[in-house]
């Protein structure tokens, strides 16, 4: 591992010789990526903080034990930290606390999945795995946490480290940004890990990524009666079933064909006895744009064709859409300026052919919020290796990762930051916000 990193940084110092990069990130990236390079713990150290967290892993919001995980490892980094924000989450602060101020962040939370891998690190608690990789993301963060730290008197500003709950419907980024910590925030970049892409290798786009996510849940109110006697119940379970295929039509008949948008209905509940209408049925699902408007555009068609189609059944509906979470996520789009600086740090860290465009999927995060607030871009690091089987999808409880892919992911995240802040005063100054006080609390 660690010659394959000293290959990689003698990459870049060769290739920075030529870049536009200024000579001070030569110094910085170079020396002392080179230095950490060779510190044989760092595989070890971001290998045991992913496994301990994967191990137990908590759902949205319980995030304690991970939360816990993480000041520790601050604590003995000699971290300064703001905690709790948003419940479980921690935003830490590397540098010398002044703007400019770029961020970097990592969900928590895990997903109510069965974990089928057999690993000794298997999750230990029943029913809920790290199936979306958070715990790499942990593992990656705290690993840049740890390379950013020993060179903070080199930082030209300050790099905030955000750790936050919820990423999985939760809208756990929302919350976290209601704190005054974010305040002073001129940016911000995130790392997925992505299974469908060889180990390192790197991805993304500028514009839109990800779609704009709902979740709706409908309840259809009807009379219960005796099977044998229909006409003196009101059926909620017919009503239901013409709503789910009324449904199918929004996007196959109200959208522009060349707009991509989704309807699934994921679940039906209702009735229990072959021989009796039941009161009630509930049925949910998701609905995704790739715009803000076609995104609100669905919704209110998701509300209207189920209430009317409860009504022409003479049953009644409520459709909830969450709103409080809050939901929809909305799209995911990254800031064209920063998706072009993390390329060309990637493509400089690990050479050209390990960065690719990363194709718009459907899938949706929350770290859209950030996205509306401030410049923000999303990358993916590859975890894919045919012979540990990590090729399975995110969400399968197959998921699994080649570790191997966690210090590319911290030398990326620290190199994304430190060039960032080097170059802030020429080529990013329109991102600058006006520093405001921030809350600064020593643990
Ligand atoms: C995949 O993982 C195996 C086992 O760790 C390793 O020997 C191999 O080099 C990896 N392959 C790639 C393409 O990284």
């Amino acid at each position: 591992m660690s010659s394959f990193i000293i290959l990689l940084v003698s990459a870049l110092l060769l290739q920075l010789s030529t870049s536009s990069l200024d000579s001070d990130i030569v110094g910085l990236l170079g020396r002392e990526l080179l230095e950490s390079a060779k510190e044989p713990h760092f595989f070890e150290y971001v290998r045991r903080i992913r496994r301990q967290i994967h191990e137990y892993p908590e759902l949205g919001f319980e995030e304690h034990r991970t939360s816990q995980l993480i000041r520790t490892e601050l604590d003995s980094l000699g971290i300064h930290y703001v905690w709790p924000v948003a419940k479980t989450g921690i935003v830490a602060s590397i540098g010398s606390g002044d703007s400019p101020v770029f961020a970097l962040r990592a969900d928590m939370d895990a997903l109510p999945i069965q974990e089928l891998v057999d690993v000794e690190y298997r999750s230990k608690v029943d029913g809920v795995m790290h199936a979306c990789g958070h715990d790499s993301h942990v593992a990656m963060l705290l690993g840049a946490a740890k390379l950013l730290q020993s060179r903070k008197h080199n930082l030209k500003g300050t790099v905030k480290l955000v750790f936050q709950p919820g990423e999985e419907g939760y809208a756990g980024a929302y919350h976290m940004l209601k704190h005054s910590a974010f305040d002073d925030i001129s940016a911000i970049f995130a790392l997925h890990v992505i299974p469908s892409l060889p180990t390192g290798t790197i991805a993304s786009r500028p514009g839109p990524m990800l779609a704009g996510s709902g979740l709706f849940t409908a309840t259809i109110y009807g009379k219960g009666g005796h099977a044998s006697s229909p006409h003196n119940a009101r059926d909620p379970l017919v009503a239901a079933s013409l709503a789910v295929v009324a449904l199918q039509q929004i996007v196959s008949r109200e959208a522009d064909p060349l707009e991509a948008r989704v309807v699934t209905v994921g679940f039906i509940e209702g009735g229990k006895g072959a021989n009796v209408i039941p009161e009630t049925v509930r049925f949910g699902g998701s609905y995704r744009s790739l715009s803000a408007e076609g995104l609100s555009y669905t919704q209110e068609r998701i509300k209207e064709v189920i209430e009317m189609q409860a009504a022409v059944h003479q049953c009644k509906a409520v459709v909830d859409f969450k709103e409080e979470t809050p939901l929809p996520y909305p799209v995911t789009s990254n800031d064209e300026s920063l998706y072009e600086h993390g390329k060309e740090v990637a493509e400089i860290l690990l050479g050209k052919q390990k960065v690719e465009v990363f194709p718009v999927t459907m899938g949706g995060e929350d770290f859209s919020f950030y996205a509306q607030k401030m410049p923000a871009a999303m990358f993916v690091i590859g975890t894919k290796n045919e012979t540990l089987k990590s090729d399975w999808s995110l969400h399968s409880p197959h998921f699994t990762i080649d570790e191997e892919a966690l210090p590319i992911g911290s030398a990326l995240h620290s190199a994304v930051a430190l060039s960032y802040l080097n170059r802030m005063p020429d080529t990013m100054t329109c991102s600058i916000r006006s520093p405001s006080d921030t809350t600064r609390s020593d643990h």
